[in-house]
């Protein structure tokens, strides 16, 4: 088969390089891909969101499996696109990846079927927000964007006045552009956090090995929130109890009710959840694996992830069984110096073979660019240094020890992951 990867970042990467290992797969595309990317696969140079120029080089090159992982192509019907085009996409079609791309959607969906989340209100007005944030007078309060934000669209306001700075600066100033039309206040949570993958055709919903981001930049939860710090597989707080209960009051519910939307979901549905003392609750939901639990969740897995993806298409998930490794995996995020804030790029990376791996790791490319055999920096997140082994603490050794080795100037990585709640 020939497969397009669409995406440039870890999780691509880490799609590709399970993918790689299909017997299968014979040929490897990613538009745009990056640096990393590149020595294992063809990269194309068609951007995420170019519907147009992506389906002609599909249709050009007969691909026989597309892959959507980005949260933007998803939203803006890459899917819909490719399937129009009779070619095979995995992914969720624009109507159903709306449960990511839309806060008030999802937040309305868990309300109308009883799926455990936040209290929450909707505002489309900045002035009757911070009305009700100032008579609520209740602190630390969460204020949400609807849109997709890149990430920055939640603010954990710890007073009123910061809540009401959050609402002016998401609604009047626009500092999320459109995405904040609308914004969620809602209630705050807390517990530990779980992130857990599925993959669905709509109709069987099948959990992956759960996962654990750490979203901050830096160690002890401090600093700004990024795209994720790191990551460790399986999360310790996830017992099988806790996974039980998910998959009764969260999971199958959430299936039947985009179904009764008329939204079927197919692809990857990434639960964000909190161990709240009042059970899991959903904090979000992404329509796609995420970046970078993606790293620690894809080397665990057994099963041909082709065979995964057409199952899905066809909606035969019922019918195949899906197989993990035992053991941990654990993924250290090696990011610019100034990331999550602006950061140079184009800066020579040193300890990286050929192939931009080390010994004793598997490195997946997030921000790299690759020329005359040397690899530069690229982005905010540049490297997800990831390691498998029996327990989490050797696996955690592993990938530190495989960080080390690696250098650029400024880089900066989390000495914690794994460590924090
Ligand atoms: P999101 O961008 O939706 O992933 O949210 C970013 C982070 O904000 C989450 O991972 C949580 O740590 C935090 N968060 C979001 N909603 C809440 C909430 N209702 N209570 C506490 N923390 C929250
Ligand atoms: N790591 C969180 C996300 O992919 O949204």
């Amino acid at each position: 088969m020939k497969i397009l990867m669409i995406g440039s970042g870890g999780r691509e990467h880490a799609l590709i390089k399970k993918l790689q290992t299909s017997p299968k797969c014979d040929k490897l595309f990613c538009a745009p891909g990056n640096g990393g990317i590149s020595r294992d696969a063809e990269v194309v140079n068609i951007g995420v969101m170019d519907k147009e120029n992506m389906v002609k080089f599909a249709r050009d090159n007969d691909i026989d499996l597309v892959f959507v992982a980005p949260d933007d192509p998803l939203a803006d019907g890459m899917v819909d696109a490719m399937q129009q085009a009779g070619i095979r996409a995995f992914g969720p079609n624009a109507n159903a990846a709306i449960i990511e791309a839309s806060k008030v959607f999802s937040k309305n969906l868990m309300k109308k079927y009883n799926i455990p989340t936040a209290k929450y209100e909707v505002f489309d007005n900045a002035e009757k927000a911070v009305e009700y944030v100032k008579s609520e007078n209740v602190a630390p309060v969460v204020v949400k964007a609807d849109g997709l934000a890149l990430g920055k669209g939640v603010i954990i306001a710890q007073t009123v006045d910061e809540a009401v700075t959050a609402i002016k600066e998401i609604m009047e100033d626009k500092k999320f552009g459109d995405s904040g039309n609308n914004i969620v206040i809602e209630e705050f949570l807390t517990g530990p956090e779980v992130s857990v993958l599925a993959f669905t055709d709509g109709k069987t919903v099948k959990p992956m090995v759960s996962s654990k981001d750490h979203k901050r930049a830096y160690d002890n939860d401090e600093g700004l929130n990024t795209g994720g710090m790191g990551t460790v597989s399986p999360n310790p707080y996830y017992t099988d109890e806790i996974a039980n209960e998910c998959m009764e009051t969260i999971f199958k519910p959430t299936i039947a009710a985009m179904n009764a939307e008329g939204r079927p979901f197919k692809g990857c549905l990434y639960f964000g959840l909190m161990i709240t003392p009042n059970g899991p609750k959903v904090i979000e939901y992404n329509a796609r694996f995420g970046d970078p639990e993606a790293q620690v969740v894809l080397p665990r897995l057994k099963t041909d992830l082709v065979d995964i993806c057409e199952a899905v298409i066809d909606e035969k998930l019922d019918e195949l069984d899906i197989e993990w490794y035992d053991g941990a995996a654990a993924c250290v995020v090696m990011a610019s110096g100034g990331y999550p804030l602006s950061y140079k790029k184009g800066i020579e990376m040193f300890g990286l073979d050929e192939n931009g791996g080390v010994d004793g790791a598997i490195v997946y490319h997030a921000g790299t660019k690759y020329e005359n055999g040397k690899f530069f920096t690229n982005g905010g997140r540049v490297l997800g240094v990831t390691a498998k082994a029996d327990t989490l603490d050797e696996a955690l050794n592993k990938a530190y020890a495989a960080v080390d080795k690696i250098n650029f100037e400024g880089a900066h990585f989390r000495h914690d992951i794994g460590k924090t709640k």
